[in-house]
């Protein structure tokens, strides 16, 4: 199983999360958070002060999936997450050990199914 973080832009939210549910990927955490990347560009500059102090409010999605659907995940977010601008966000990805599903006691890939 893997563990698929994402920020991204708020107003893309809606259409990462149907596009995941039209991948037959319905299970997410989503989580409001603060941040900054690297803010390296002109357009990242507010009358010349480098606004990397200021921390920029994005969404953070989790989805624990099965080994298979990760590259299919990751193609989802990106094409409904990304204009193509700095501060689209980012994608980190981690192995995750086991999951459970407390109703049932089910573990690994079926608590996730
Ligand atoms: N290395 C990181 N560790 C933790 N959070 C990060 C990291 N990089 C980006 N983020 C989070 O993602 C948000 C968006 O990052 P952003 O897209 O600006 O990254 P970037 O590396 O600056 O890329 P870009 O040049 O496209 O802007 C940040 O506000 C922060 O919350
Ligand atoms: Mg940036």
């Amino acid at each position: 199983m893997k563990k698929v973080e994402a920020i991204i832009r708020p107003s893309k939210l809606k259409a990462v999360q149907l596009g995941l549910k039209e991948a037959d990927i319905p299970c997410l955490t989503v989580v409001p958070v603060k941040g900054t990347g690297l803010q390296k560009s002109y357009s990242e500059r507010y009358r010349g002060t480098e606004q990397s102090m200021i921390l920029q409010s994005r969404v953070m999605i989790t989805c624990v999936i099965s080994d298979n659907n990760l590259e299919k995940c990751i193609k989802v977010i990106q094409d409904n997450a990304s204009e193509g601008q700095v501060g689209d966000g980012k994608i980190f990805i981690y192995q995750v050990e086991d999951a459970i599903r407390l109703r049932t006691g089910t573990r690994g890939d079926e608590a996730i199914m």
